[in-house]
């Protein structure tokens, strides 16, 4: 069915320049400053997180991975034939096969990532390794408006897989409304595979965002090349410097770019001062226990109906349905 060769050309709903600059001076004028995350994964980004997945303090993928290998056989036996599977954030799209090789007879696999390149390169290379499944690629931010490719009309239920614990990069109230966003794409009888990171030891966690090799901090410094690269700016990102710290009051990891002197940077021509210690927060990283986690769930409407966890419980995957 596909054409080993042939181009997938994402649908394209990425946001352009004007909108990335618009997000990135609200971000700096707030107090505090702030800058949004998703803007975290262009190319570069994309790349230097692929690299933080395989390091040895970056526990998260490493063990999502493990659950979903041992437990695949239960795990795919919530999934049915002809589901159609939708993915969103699917990056490199590595866990996904793990999936695709335990089920078949998919009605579609649709991959959702807001890095057009990397997507389109990602769904030709699923393609390639599974010849009989239409992987229709949608380029978009998740969290904002898109539409799906049109499916087979004998489909049967949507099932959404959102690793990663990219839910808790959510602040827990955005995450209630992105969840009932998620049930209504699903719709009743629809289904989320979610991976969620569990509460732990705070030394464990900070070793996760701030690796001794630097490739979280590269990643994070990298959103300052990127608006150096794309809105005319002149951030010097040797003046600022990566800090990951856990609030247990929050119950999440807080990744700031510190600045370390005082300095003035000038974006597109509009110029924002920055003092000595001054922080901008780039992302948190929430961590649920499993009673805080069904709690959320259940505001946005999901019951959760299995969960699996490794021995340490260090993380978990879930089987949510629209309750
Ligand atoms: N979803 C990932 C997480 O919260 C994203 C992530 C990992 C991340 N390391 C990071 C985001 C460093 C910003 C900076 O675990």
């Amino acid at each position: 069915m596909n054409d080993p060769g042939g181009d997938l050309k994402p649908l394209d709903f990425e946001p352009r320049t004007a909108q990335f600059r618009e997000e990135v001076l609200a971000g700096l004028r707030s107090r505090p400053k702030t800058l949004p995350c998703k803007y975290l994964y262009d190319e570069a980004g994309s790349r230097l997180f692929d690299r933080i997945c395989e390091l040895d303090e970056y526990y998260p993928t490493r063990t999502e991975m493990a659950i979903l290998r041992e437990r695949i056989g239960e795990i795919a036996a919530v999934l049915g034939p002809d589901d159609v599977l939708i993915e969103y954030g699917s990056g490199s799209s590595t866990k996904i096969r793990i999936l695709l090789d335990a089920l078949d007879r998919l009605a579609a696999y649709i991959p959702i990532d807001i890095s057009c390149d990397h997507l389109q390169r990602s769904a030709e290379d699923l393609a390639a390794s599974y010849p009989d499944l239409p992987v229709l690629p949608v380029c978009a931010d998740y969290t904002g408006t898109f539409a799906l490719p049109p499916v087979r009309a004998d489909a049967a239920r949507k099932i959404v897989f959102f690793p990663g614990s990219t839910i808790g990069n959510f602040e827990p109230e955005e995450a209630v409304g992105f969840l009932r966003g998620i049930a209504a794409v699903v719709d009743r009888g629809g289904g989320l595979l979610i991976g969620v990171d569990l509460k732990k030891d705070r030394a464990v966690l900070e070793a996760a965002y701030n690796d001794a090799e630097g490739v979280t901090a590269a990643f994070n410094l990298n959103l300052l090349h990127r608006i150096n690269r794309e809105l005319e700016a002149d951030f010097d990102p040797d003046r600022f410097r990566h800090e990951a710290i856990y609030s247990e009051e929050h119950g999440r990891i807080e990744m700031h770019l510190v600045s370390t002197v005082a300095q003035t940077v000038t974006i597109d021509g509009i110029e924002i001062r920055f003092e000595a210690g001054e922080t901008v927060h780039t992302e948190s990283s929430y961590k649920y226990a499993p009673e805080e986690f069904a709690a959320l769930a259940g505001e946005a409407g999901f019951a959760v109906e299995r969960f699996w966890t490794d021995a340490k419980r260090l993380f978990s995957i879930q089987y949510l349905v629209v309750a």
